[in-house]
């Protein structure tokens, strides 16, 4: 599926060109510009709004437009701006920081404005932006890159499935395109391509989220982590028979009642020296998470299509990481099951043999995505020896008990790791909260018959099932992350409107770069 935007680079010089130019009633054209506190607007914009300005002025006063940051101003048919049907002002104003008394930060987040100004232009229109303020970025390239982002990521829809128009006739058909006029294009350009390719992989996490699981299970979804060869992604896929030999059974338990059969997706990306221990992301890929014979209540069961997110996630960073060819190597694992209950499907009570050679005895059915990543695990860690291993899962609802829908949950056996993701996850705004763990959480998933049982009973539900991950990592340095409250039903935001929101690709081709590229 291709971006719901285009973003072109022009000069900012030009501008006022255009502006100037005829009117095109066919083409009805917005004009964006940015404006600080009490209507500071940078010199290009001055330029271009010429006599406009103080019709702007006074519309402001009307309005009591101020430029609050995301807050904005529209002014139809501007007199003094002949080519122009719409002019949008938007507030760049410093952001107070963490309550009444700490000082004022000055406007910094513009992958948050690229969103707003998407949101304020909407579908099918186009629009030029003077990307100009009147206190300038400190770098306007990277600044350019991630307003463009913002604006990718916000466009995105899933609507494959919706066959009658929409009844709103304002929205108008098609992608919308945006001109972003900036002081130097070449940088800017350069920047904005290399965070269009970023948005293509989170918007790919977002639709194998988003998609059914009539139309996406195991099978199709490994077609589609397949097609990410064509970006020189290698791809290896063990099928039951394979998993069968290995000696997965945690993972093809599960799978058991389903008529589909479960795989698992070996992604790999060689950037980095060739005797470079690899970085290993595994995803939690439970296509459709019934409960299985410990079934689930109907109520919001349809939500369990994207018990693959964290697969989803992992598939996104690898197209993201081949796309601009970063500097290591990687693995990306998908293990992909679909936990039904049927005639064959698995029983609680019953006791199956991990990869591991460790015991689980079976509880709770629906506690299945940790039998899957046992496995999946085991095997990333004893085959490639990786460097670390981070899984991403939408695992405990428990997880959503504690932290709701802002933060996902860390878990980790290695506190520089932690460090760097929680670094990351603040850099990116996909926040991360880390969780204790220990030997005492341990304890509650001892079992009766068995190494282990699959799970811990009611206190703590988010940290047993870590604990439980825990036992399938040895030493390796591992992280855990619990994205069941930020990887699906996430909330409409600035960058996204979106039911699935590829949490997780940025976070974690942001962690990659910043500390695994090597000198740069
Ligand atoms: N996929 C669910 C967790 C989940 C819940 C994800 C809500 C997204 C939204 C997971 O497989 C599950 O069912 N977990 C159980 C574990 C319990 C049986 C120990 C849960 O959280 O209730
Ligand atoms: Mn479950
Ligand atoms: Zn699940």
């Amino acid at each position: 599926m291709s971006l719901e935007v285009s973003v072109e680079l022009a000069p900012i010089g030009e501008a006022a060109a255009r502006v100037g130019a005829p009117e095109d009633q066919a083409k009805p054209r917005t004009l964006i510009v940015f404006a600080g506190a009490e209507l500071a607007f940078g010199s290009a914009t001055r330029a271009v709004l010429g006599e406009a300005e103080a019709e702007v002025k006074r519309a402001a006063g009307f309005a009591k437009f101020s430029g609050k940051s995301g807050s904005c101003l529209e002014i139809l048919a501007p007199a003094g701006l002949k080519a122009v049907s719409r002019l949008l002002v938007l507030g760049v104003g410093p952001k107070p920081a963490n309550g009444d008394t700490a000082p004022a930060k000055p406007f910094d987040d513009y992958l948050a404005l690229g969103g707003q100004t998407m949101g304020r232009i909407g579908a099918g229109a186009s629009a030029l932006t003077l990307f100009d303020f009147a206190q300038a970025p400190k770098d306007a390239a990277h600044a350019a890159g991630q307003f463009a982002l913002g604006a990718y990521l916000r466009a995105y829809k899933f609507e494959p499935y919706k066959t009658k128009k929409k009844k709103d006739e304002t929205e108008r058909e098609g992608a919308s395109e945006i001109t972003l006029a900036v002081a130097e294009p070449d940088p800017a350009r350069a920047a904005v391509a290399e965070q269009q390719q970023l948005a293509e992989s989170v918007t790919l996490a977002r639709t194998l989220v988003n998609e059914p699981a009539n139309v996406l299970g195991p099978q199709e979804f490994a077609q589609r982590a397949s097609e990410l060869s064509a970006l020189g992604v290698e791809i290896e896929i063990l099928d039951e028979q394979a998993m069968t030999d290995l000696g997965m059974r945690a993972l093809l338990a599960v799978g058991q009642g389903s008529e589909r059969d479960s795989l698992l997706v070996v992604m790999r990306w060689n950037g980095g020296a060739k005797d470079a221990a690899p970085l290993a992301f595994v995803g939690k890929g439970v296509v459709f998470d019934s409960g299985g014979v410990s079934i689930k209540p109907a109520a919001s069961m349809e939500d369990m299509k994207g018990d693959m997110a964290g697969a989803a996630a992992v598939t996104g960073l690898m197209r993201a990481l081949a796309a601009r060819k970063a500097k290591a190597n990687v693995i990306g694992v998908l293990g992909l099951v679909e936990n039904m209950p049927d005639g064959k499907a698995q029983r609680p009570g019953d006791i199956v043999k991990s990869l591991s050679g460790q015991t689980i005895e079976i509880i709770n059915t629906d506690a299945e995505g940790r039998l899957v990543l046992a496995d999946a695990l085991w095997h990333v860690k004893e085959k490639y020896k990786p460097a670390f291993i981070i899984d991403l899962a939408t695992l405990t609802g428990a997880i959503l008990v504690a932290l709701g829908q802002e933060y996902a949950g860390l878990f980790s056996n290695d506190d520089e790791l932690a460090e760097r993701l929680a670094k990351a996850g603040e850099a990116t705004g996909e926040k991360l909260w880390r969780f204790p763990m220990g030997p005492v959480y341990d304890k509650l998933i001892d079992s009766r018959f068995a190494d282990m049982k699959n799970t811990g009973g009611r206190h703590a539900g988010s940290i047993t099932a870590a604990q439980f991950l825990q036992r399938f990592v040895d030493k390796t340095p591992w992280a855990h992350l619990d994205i069941a409250g930020t990887g699906m039903g996430s909330p409409a935001g600035d960058i996204n409107q979106s039911w699935g929101s590829g949490f997780g690709v940025r976070l974690l081709d942001r962690l990659v770069r910043d500390y695994y590229e090597g000198e740069k």
